[in-house]
């Protein structure tokens, strides 16, 4: 009985084998992010946490490695001119959401739990959020740790155009901790030498997981990946420790709980921008606009550029019909949805579906656009 069951698993491999014949040396392309240490890395000796494991993935199913360059900010989310062009069969690091990045890609892991972070020079640390009360925490404008530090009172958030300058004039003393995305506090530790107190906040929109992304049609590949990372995860923590990736500490903030009328509102930043850099506003409103037309799907029901297909959904004309009240229907209208409308269609929620910080973006970008009349 044993051999029989045996000598059928063997011509059942030999079968699967043949049918696939070119399969086991095809390359497993690998959609990396060339600058976004230490997740992946083009550069330098060690290449990154999402590539060690993208290696690993690659040697399970006994095909060749091949990284393929995906580009951070929006590009990381124009999935649509890589992994569904085909130009790989995985891409690491999307968000562990089903549909986020678009019906067409399915999520396979989670591979890491990521999200912002307290980072502190070394020895500094909190117990409690609010003993951040009467300090200056550095952060990156428009990020979710500065939404939620607006329901902070007598914190003083010192803003910045990214995340690693933040963390760089904390550890000049410019700011006593700085609250960002964790990947960029282990650079700066990394680029400096210095040891940081690293410390999780675990709070709503604070925390998320990461993921492999893999095209639809790809099924059979999404679900062998899926079991892979499974069994791997032990593993993928421990790469992730040899990046520098750890938590000193943790402490919990449901920030949400604050009442409504503290939330929303950003608070005046100060921000501080490089001279060499665009301006805050207009590289915001820039993403905002790519964010509506070619990533997020808002151009499907509004038109392209927000014109709209009928006056109800132009969205040029929010400041005519709402006034002043304009940017509050647009929260309400974004983040709730709205299902009963004159043409019958429905406004979806995005709250759970997409982040503030594009959310935000979107907004700026269409206060340019509002008509006057
Ligand atoms: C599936 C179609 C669909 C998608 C996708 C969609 N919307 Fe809408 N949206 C609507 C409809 C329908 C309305 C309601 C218009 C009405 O009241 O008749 C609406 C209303 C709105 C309003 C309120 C407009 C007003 O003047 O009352 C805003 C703001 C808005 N959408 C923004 C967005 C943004 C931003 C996105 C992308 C993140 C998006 N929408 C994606 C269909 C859609």
């Amino acid at each position: 009985m044993r051999r029989s069951l045996l000598s059928l698993a063997v011509v059942m491999t030999v079968a699967a084998l043949a049918a696939f014949p070119a399969s086991a040396s095809e390359p497993l392309r690998v959609c990396l992010d060339p600058d976004l240490p230490p997740l992946s890395s083009a550069a330098g000796e060690r290449h990154g946490i999402y590539w060690e494991v993208g290696k690993r993935l690659a040697d399970a199913l006994g095909r060749p490695f091949q990284p393929h360059g995906w580009p951070t900010d929006l590009g990381k989310r124009a999935i649509r001119t890589t992994l569904l062009a085909d130009r790989c069969d995985v891409a690491l690091g999307v968000p562990h959401v089903k549909g986020l990045v678009g019906p067409r890609v399915l999520v396979a892991g989670p591979l890491l739990d990521l999200g912002y972070v307290l980072a502190f020079s070394e020895g500094g640390r909190i117990a409690r959020i609010d003993e951040l009360v009467g300090k200056r925490v550095a952060v990156a404008f428009n990020s979710e740790p500065q939404t939620a530090l607006a329901t902070l009172d007598g914190v003083v958030t010192v803003t910045f155009r990214e995340p690693e300058e933040a963390v760089r004039a904390m550890l000049r003393g410019e700011a006593d901790a700085a609250f960002v995305w964790e990947p960029a506090a282990v650079r700066i530790e990394q680029e400096t030498g210095r040891r940081l107190t690293i410390v999780r906040v675990d709070g709503p929109r604070l925390r998320w997981q990461a993921a492999a992304g893999v095209a639809r049609e790809k099924r059979a590949l999404h679900e062998r990946l899926d079991e892979l990372i499974d069994a791997m995860r032990p593993e993928i923590a421990a790469i992730a420790r040899s990046y520098g990736l750890r938590y000193d500490a943790a402490i919990g903030w449901d920030w949400l709980a604050t009442p409504p009328e503290r939330r929303g509102a950003l608070p005046a930043p100060i921000v501080r921008v490089a001279a060499d850099q665009p301006t805050t506003e207009a590289a915001l409103g820039e993403r905002g606009r790519t964010l509506f037309n070619a990533v997020l799907g808002c151009a499907h029901c509004h038109g392209r550029d927000a014109v709209g297909p009928e006056r109800a959904r132009d969205l040029r004309r929010m400041q005519i019909r709402y006034r002043g009240d304009w940017i509050d229907t647009y929260w309400q209208t974004v983040l709730e949805g709205r299902l009963q409308t004159r043409s019958g269609y429905a406004m979806p929620a995005w709250k759970d579906t997409a982040s503030r910080e594009d959310l935000e973006a979107i907004l700026v970008w269409l206060s340019g656009l509002q008509l006057a009349r």
